[in-house]
Order: C-alpha cells, then structure tokens, then sequence
C-alpha cells in the first residue's frame, strides 16, 4: 500500500479544545465545517461530543452528516440557509441558524416552522463580508422576537484581523458591535482563535475556535497561549526511492533543483494531489527519519524529493513527516507563501487514520 497518510491525534483535539475553553472561561462552539478543516468532522465531533458546548459548520449539508452519525450536540450553521426550503430541516434537526441577510430574516418570519428556532443574528461590524448593516441590527433583532418563530437569539460578529496583535482594527468593531447591540439583552459571540488567543479583554459568551483545534497557530509571531497548542494532523509518507547525484544534476519537473555538490536524494510518496502545495519552494522543511531536512525542486502530482545527503541513516522506507507534530504546518505554510488552514483543508487522497493517544 502506498505509505502516504495523514494521522490524526484525537487526544490532542480534546486537549486544544479544552485549552480554548480554559483560556477563554466561557462556552466553546467547536468550528468543525469544511470536514473539520480536512480532519473529518464526524471522527472530530464524535472525539469531542462528550464535552463540546456545541459544533460549528457552514452548511446544512455538514450539519446532517454530523447528525446522521449520531451527534446530538447543538450544532450551528455558520451561513445559515441558502434558501428558506431548508428552514424545516433546521427546526427538524433543533440546529441553531445564524442569520446575516434581511431576506433571511424575512425568510423566517413567512415561515411556519414547527418550533421555534435559535438564531445566531450577525452583525457586519467591520470585515464586509455577511452580516447585518449596524443601522439595520436593533430592528432586526425586535423583527425575530416579534415573529414568533425563535425562542433565543444570540449576537454574535466576526473579525477580519484578529490575527494582527497590532492592528486596531478588532477593537475598532468591537466598539461597533457595542454600539450596534446597546439595549439588547442577549449573550454575545465574537472570539475566533486569534482572538480566543490573542484578545482575552473581548467579551463573548461563546467562542469558536477552528483553526486553533487542530493545533495550529493563527499568527506570525510566537504566542504564549498558542505555544501550548498540540498539532492534530501529522502527514506523513516513506521514502520510495534513493537517488546519488554528481554534482549539476537537475531533479524533477523543469530542473528547478540543480545540485551543488555530490548528494542524496530521497524520493517520497507525497505529492499535489495529496493536497501538499505544488509551489512550496525548495528549502520547505521536512522531517527524514526524525531529522529535519529540506524539499528539493518541484513537488510532482504524487512524489515529490528530499535532500538526505546529511541525513546518513535515512534510505528506502525511512518515514517523511511533512507536517505535525515536529514540522509545524505553520512553517510549510510560510515556506508555501499560503496559511496553515488551507493546507489542512486541501489535503485528500490521503487516508486519515485516527489515534486515541
Ligand atoms: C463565523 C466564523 N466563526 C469562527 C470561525 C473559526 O475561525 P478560526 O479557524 O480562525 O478559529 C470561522 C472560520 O472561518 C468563521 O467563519
């Protein structure tokens, strides 16, 4: 069998989940949409279930997946409905809806639905992607208490540069979001994990923490909080193939690796259509046999090569670990030019094999 494969540390997502719980000492929607950020929402959810506050997804095709396995947690849907025929499998399914647009508020009170519904109602307070205008949030808001259709609304935003320490812009909707919810006597939701990790001073009832429960960091710089992290996803293959090169030899596609000097080469099981980024540069750093090493040239569809001239005990079948626990995704994401939740997210052929401990 191909050795290419992508483990998975539940107890390590329990331990991430906790910390967010810790740090943030409130409720915690465990983000799990776009199949937990490539990590499998429904082996994720069931790792969590026992003491999550509740999952997060982005559509209602996610959250019947997690509920046709069997989770009965509260789960919300990120964007809500798409089209209002959905409305009777939300109230179905008791899943929590947020609302972001009036035609979805209008959806809602035309609709007769069967129970009354929890809505997450979204303020745009500043990142101008989904979310009600802040002159449009209080008359919202008394729209679904009068129309009978929603027993509880929670408020809740998001932000663009929570990532930024030092960027005033998450203060700058937070004072936004303030001002939109004065008078209205609802719990709030605002912290993702930059700001879970990097904002303790904003207030939420509930946070919801994605990329930070697969163990990985939001920002560039070092983090205390983020430090005690622990990398979910270690993705991992073998060497299939040693090659000794004089030197000026190219290696691989378009000879964009020439060596400088006589060197060993290892060929791994591991390429772009693995979801490992095709424009990772030579220098992105992997682990050969438990020594960090370096990639070399172009990354192919289903191989791609490793420098093992320094690496000496390394040859046929020494394990390759791509990203995890020791090569945080976070440095090949860097070294990629692209961020540590895409390359979770685009990670597919690989099968995901789930360890406990
Ligand atoms: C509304 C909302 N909340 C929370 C999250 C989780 O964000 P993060 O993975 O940065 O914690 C997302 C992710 O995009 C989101 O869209």
């Amino acid at each position: 069998m191909r050795p290419a494969r992508a483990l998975i540390d539940l107890q390590a997502l329990r331990h991430n989940y906790q910390l967010a719980r810790e740090v943030s000492g409130v409720r915690a929607l465990a983000v799990i949409k776009a199949d937990a950020y490539g990590h499998g929402a429904v082996r994720c959810a069931q790792a969590l279930e026992s003491e999550a506050d509740g999952f997060a997804v982005a559509c209602i095709e996610e959250a019947l997946e997690l509920r046709a396995a069997g989770i009965r947690a509260p789960v919300l849907l990120l964007e809500g409905f798409f089209e209002a025929s959905e409305l009777a499998l939300i109230v179905e399914h008791d899943f929590w809806c947020v609302v972001h647009s009036l035609w979805q508020l209008e959806a809602i009170e035309q609709a007769a639905v069967a129970k009354p519904l929890t809505v997450w109602l979204k303020l745009d307070s500043g990142m101008h992607r989904v979310g009600l205008h802040p002159k449009d949030y209080q008359a919202a808001y008394q729209r679904l208490q009068a129309s009978g259709k929603v027993e509880k609304i929670v408020l809740m935003s998001h932000f663009a540069r929570a990532d930024e320490l030092d960027c005033p812009r998450s203060s700058e909707q937070v004072a936004v979001f303030e001002a939109a919810r004065q008078g209205l006597g609802a719990e709030i939701s605002l912290r993702n994990s930059p700001a879970v990790l990097g904002w303790p001073s904003v207030p939420s009832d509930w946070v919801r923490p994605g990329i930070m429960l697969y163990g990985s960091t939001p920002f560039e710089e070092n983090n205390s909080v983020a430090e005690r992290l622990q990398p979910v996803m270690t993705l991992e293959s073998k060497v299939i193939c040693v090659r000794e090169l004089p030197a000026g030899e190219p290696v691989g596609y378009g000879a964009k690796f020439i060596t400088d000097k006589p060197m060993r080469i290892g060929v791994v099981a591991m390429g772009y259509a693995d979801g490992y980024p095709r424009h990772a540069p030579t220098g992105t750093p992997v682990l050969v046999d438990g020594q960090r090493s370096r990639l070399l040239g172009r990354v192919s569809m289903d191989m791609l090569c490793v420098d093992l001239t320094d690496v000496p005990q390394a040859g046929l079948g020494s394990t390759v670990e791509l990203w995890g626990k020791n090569i945080l995704a976070s440095e090949v994401a860097l070294a990629a030019d692209t961020i540590p939740y895409q390359l979770f997210c685009n990670l597919r052929r690989v099968p995901l094999v789930y360890c406990e401990d």
